[in-house]
């Protein structure tokens, strides 16, 4: 089956809504003409409503960067599904590595905040990815088996429809470091091959699993170009609209 590319770009903790603003209002010209790949922007949570009225009409899509696992209640400092629903996003980023490293996220928090937005209708990327120390231990396969399991515990395979898995090795974000789409390969495969055993063959062929680390408009057709790669999530080279369109145009 054939997948469609899907690269999102995730703006973490940069740009007022304003900016937002500004950034979406040019990138939705320079990717007008842009059908064979779905493109997805997470801004911050206060600049969320302001890329929804910019996005609106265009191909672009926002996402949140993270989202509660519970409806309400005493949880200072989370937004809940029905929140988010309400601004208007379509997406939503869950177990991002900066979540996992700095603000105690287990595979436990990302299955109940991945449920969470399923049952509110909204779209998941997933990410999962091995240290550099795990990878230098050579349990990389070992690591994303087990956040693969752990956090799509208890997800139907019809619910997989709305799942996107982000395998990002944690030590090519930021770093400029990326891998080698030879490399980056063997572990989407990897990856799969665990879908496989746990959703069966058609559904595993058909849940994207996106490339993210230092990916850039240099490197996107290589890494994208693979057969296992099925699109990205940006950070850094997301920001600007001129570059994150040449990202997204070398890609295709
Ligand atoms: P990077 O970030 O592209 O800046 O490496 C990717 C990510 O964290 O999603």
């Amino acid at each position: 089956m054939a997948r469609k590319t899907i690269i999102a770009g995730n703006w973490k903790m940069n740009k007022t809504a304003a900016e937002t603003a500004a950034v979406i209002n040019e990138l939705k010209g320079l990717v007008a003409d842009v059908t064979d790949a779905e493109i997805v922007i997470c801004p911050t949570f206060t600049s969320i409503t302001a890329a929804v009225e910019a996005a609106a009409g265009s191909n672009v899509q926002i996402g949140a960067q993270n989202i509660a696992w519970a409806e309400s209640g005493a949880f200072t400092g989370e937004i809940s599904a029905s929140m988010l629903k309400e601004t208007g996003v379509t997406w939503v980023i869950t177990g991002h590595s900066e979540r996992r490293q700095y603000f105690a996220e287990t595979d436990a928090t990302v299955n109940a905040r991945t449920k969470a937005a399923l049952a509110a209708g909204l779209k998941v990327m997933v990410c999962i990815g091995e240290t550099l120390e795990e990878r230098e231990d050579e349990i990389t396969n070992a690591v994303c088996e087990i956040q693969l399991r752990r956090g799509l515990k208890g997800i139907s395979a019809e619910e997989m429809a709305n799942i996107v898995i982000a395998y990002e090795p944690v030590w090519a974000i930021g770093t400029g470091k990326t891998a080698t789409p030879e490399m980056a390969e063997e572990t989407h495969a990897a990856c799969r091959s665990v879908l496989t055993a746990m959703y069966g063959e058609e559904v595993a062929e058909s849940v994207r699993i996106q490339y993210g680390g230092s990916m850039k408009a240099a490197n996107s057709a290589q890494l994208v170009g693979q057969t296992n790669i099925d699109g990205g999530l940006v950070g850094g080279a997301s920001l600007v609209a001129e570059d994150f369109t040449a990202l997204i145009k070398n890609a295709l």
